[in-house]
């Protein structure tokens, strides 16, 4: 231990400070400085990312030019698919607990598709992790391609729901004219026998994703199904009324869809 814990202290508080009011310098210099400046900016970036989570930040464009790097290393990470298995498992418990199904054909389950039973990862990968402002025809160009990996935890989940019985709805902020492509691209790496696989009409194409998606979700109760539970990266899918008995997030700190 030091002579002088104050002033140690004081030079530890200095340099937090440091860190944390100009990583962006002190980055391009190349973090030549020791372990705690290094932290501190991971310790920022993924308090960032936690606070997307929770929904706290809202309405980015871009994921911040400093926190690139950690996010697309977290998005590609074991830590990421633990994190969704972790939500997943969630389900599996709650479908597991008390509560019977009418067995009417009624009770119906709610899946995004992007970032949900797809991974748009691999497109994400090529360009800068979410750190350049979205450019919708290169998105759709690539959704065109029918690459899109399938969340493999999502994947066991979904054939899981499937097989007790429950009506499957696909409630996605695709446009219409990407039908094809997803529906070969669900069925390519797995994905089957699901009720109906709604997508964006221009009717609704100025619409906010949290109104189409709560609209959709009216229909069908008006319908008369009952809505179990919702899976979804984006809390548009989960917010907004009528909603599910429950609704699941998983991790998606790469973009921000209001
Ligand atoms: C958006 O992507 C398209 C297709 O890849 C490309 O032609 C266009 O230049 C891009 N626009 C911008 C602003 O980068």
């Amino acid at each position: 231990m030091g002579r002088n814990p104050a002033l140690l202290l004081v030079l530890f508080s200095l340099l937090v400070g440091l860190a944390v009011a100009d990583w962006n310098i002190l980055k391009q210099r190349g973090w030549s400085n020791g372990l705690n400046l290094k932290i501190s900016l991971k310790n920022y970036c993924e308090s960032w990312r936690i606070n997307v989570e929770l929904n706290n930040i809202r309405e980015f464009d871009v994921v911040p030019d400093e926190c690139v790097d950690y996010i697309g290393k977290y998005m590609t990470s074991s830590q990421y698919q633990v994190d969704s298995e972790r939500a997943l498992e969630q389900c599996t418990l709650y479908l597991s607990s008390s509560f019977a199904w009418a067995g009417d054909g009624k009770d119906a389950w709610i899946f995004d598709i992007d970032d949900t039973l797809l991974s748009t990862v691999p497109y994400y990968k090529q360009h800068h992790f979410g750190g350049d402002k979205l450019n919708l025809s290169s998105l759709e160009g690539w959704l065109k391609q029918c690459k899109a990996p399938a969340l493999e935890h999502t994947l066991n989940l979904y054939n899981e729901i499937k097989g007790r019985g429950l009506k499957i709805f696909l409630i996605s902020s695709r446009r219409e004219h990407l039908r094809e492509a997803t529906v070969d691209n669900l069925l390519k790496v797995g994905y089957s026998g699901w009720t109906e696989l709604i997508l964006r009409v221009p009717e609704d194409g100025c619409q906010e994703v949290q109104k189409y998606k709560a609209e959709k979700r009216k229909q069908l109760i008006d319908k008369g199904y009952r809505i179990w539970g919702i899976v979804a990266d984006q809390w548009s899918s989960l917010k907004g009324l009528p909603t599910a008995k429950r609704t699941f997030k998983l991790p998606n700190s790469l973009y921000y869809v209001a």
